[in-house]
């Protein structure tokens, strides 16, 4: 530890309570309703790995990085996505990146990869601090100390980088509405319904669906209006920019040569905005509160930014190792994808145990990343074991906030380096503190958010003038 810094006393997050016995089948659907965090009880915490029949089907429940591995990466073509996620996912995101399988992903995944790549990623660097420049620009108007809700601020801040990088010709529509709309679609096609749950035919009526159909009516009219204006301006003659956009509408299929069919393009478009910035908002709003709580991270947080980072050098960011850690802490405490799931194609074992043909296996990021004898002290908030040597003896497959294997996600470096250019910027001008008595407990719905959102005073430090 730097000299200087007094340790203090590992602060312990709220989470939900851990049921010490298994649950009965109206219980399990009325908490998959409510919080479907709260499933996890005290023994899965404990346990590497768990199977049987619920009402939910044949399940197990695999939180050890053996088992992880076998999933994900060493028997993944055994594993697809499974029914009950397609259900919460596909009516928005289509058959995007996200959703799909087999052939019509490889042909996403390879088209959208160039977009990524870690030389493609560094040049996002100025546009991503312009954008972070601007959301203290914003907050610097507004009184001093005055309430802000953090979850707010970050999504709208996350929607802007996506505007300026992978949607060059902009969104189209006011990042407040999009804000609506993906809120409105988790908590409507987001909130297990029991129908689903029992396995009901499809055609039978989701009433809390119905709520949801406008966010989808705005998704359709959205992308409407970024493919219109793109086609305008090719017909214009205008020059297509490298963005996502045009790679999409590029991409060829290797063997038959056609082009990407129109419904997946528009699907990645939904996808892109939707996984590109509520994901990554939500790791920020957590860091922020995880540092409100912890006087000693949040000075070390706030020296880096002070004096590591340099906005007009994003290659600087390597030298953020504090600010990096307290984000990937806060993805392990809170990671914003909480339960990731596969359906099993064949019989398989993993661990020595059979699974058969048709398990939908369950792996928690947010169980596995606080497994007993995985990691010490595992509910306490502690980013130094990101830092440094105690960082290597890190499980490869025991942090999977990104997921793993072929289908991790594609927007990893782009999302931490964002993370990392928007912490440092808000950090230098501002500390957050918590609104006194505001209550605080992850709630998931898709991704984890906290319940009663995250209010906030940002108090001004001082002023920054750098600019790009
Ligand atoms: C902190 C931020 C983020 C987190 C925690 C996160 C988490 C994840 C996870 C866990 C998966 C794997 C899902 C599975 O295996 O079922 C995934 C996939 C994906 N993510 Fe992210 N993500 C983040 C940021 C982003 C960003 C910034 C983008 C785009 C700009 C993005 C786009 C995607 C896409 C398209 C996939 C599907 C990849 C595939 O299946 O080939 N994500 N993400």
């Amino acid at each position: 530890m730097a000299a200087g810094f007094q340790a203090s006393r590992p602060f312990v997050p709220p989470f939900p309570p851990r049921s010490e016995k298994p649950r009965g089948s109206l219980s399990m659907i009325l908490t998959l309703r409510r919080n479907p965090l709260e499933i996890w009880g005290k023994a899965d915490f404990e346990r590497p790995l768990a199977i049987g029949r619920s009402i939910l089907g044949l399940r197990a429940a695999a939180h050890d990085p053996a088992a992880v591995r076998r999933v994900f990466l060493d028997n993944a073509p055994n594993y697809r996505k499974d029914e009950l996620q397609l259900r919460i996912l596909s009516p928005g995101l289509g058959s995007g990146l996200l959703t799909a399988e087999g052939e019509s992903w490889r042909l996403q995944r390879r088209s959208l990869a160039p977009l990524f790549s870690p030389r493609q990623v560094a040049e996002f660097a100025p546009a991503m601090q312009r954008v972070a420049e601007a959301t203290v620009e914003r907050l610097e108007h507004r009184r001093d100390g005055a309430v802000t809700d953090v979850g707010e601020l970050t999504s709208r801040t996350a929607l802007e980088v996506l505007e300026q990088t992978l949607f060059s010709q902009g969104l189209g529509r006011e990042p407040s509405e999009f804000q609506r709309a993906v809120t409105s679609y988790f908590d409507s096609f987001g909130r297990l319904d029991p129908l689903d749950l029992i396995g009901a035919p499809s055609f039978l009526p989701r009433l809390g669906r119905l709520r949801g159909r406008p966010a989808l009516e705005f998704f359709n009219e959205a992308v409407d209006a970024i493919v219109e204006s793109r086609k305008a301006q090719l017909d214009r003659g205008g020059e297509a920019p490298r963005d996502l956009l045009t790679l999409l509408l590029a991409a060829k299929d290797p063997e038959t040569g056609l082009g990407m069919p129109e419904a997946d393009i528009r699907a990645n478009i939904v996808t892109f905005i939707m996984a590109g910035h509520e994901t990554t908002a939500n790791g920020l709003t957590w860091t922020l509160y995880l540092l409100s709580q912890s006087p000693e991270w949040r000075e070390r947080a706030e020296a880096e930014a002070d004096e590591a980072f340099d906005p007009l050098h994003p290659a600087s960011l390597e030298r953020c190792e504090v600010l990096r850690g307290v984000f990937e802490e806060a993805l392990r405490l809170y990671p914003p994808a909480a339960t990731l799931t596969r359906l099993a194609i064949a019989d398989d074992e993993i661990l020595k145990v059979r699974i058969p043909a048709g398990t939908v296996v369950a792996i928690s990021p947010y169980v596995l990343h606080r497994r007993r004898g995985l990691w010490d002290n595992p509910d306490a908030f502690d980013p130094g074991r990101f830092i440094g040597e105690r960082r290597e003896r890190i499980d490869r497959f025991a942090y999977i906030p990104f997921g793993a294997g072929p289908r991790v996600c594609i927007g990893m470096a782009f999302a931490i380096q964002e993370a990392i250019i928007i912490l440092a910027n808000l950090l230098r001008s501002f500390r957050f503190e918590l609104v006194e008595g505001h209550p605080v407990m992850p709630r998931q719905r898709v991704t984890l958010r906290p319940r009663a959102g995250m209010k906030m005073h940002a108090k001004k430090r001082r002023s920054s003038k750098i600019s790009t």
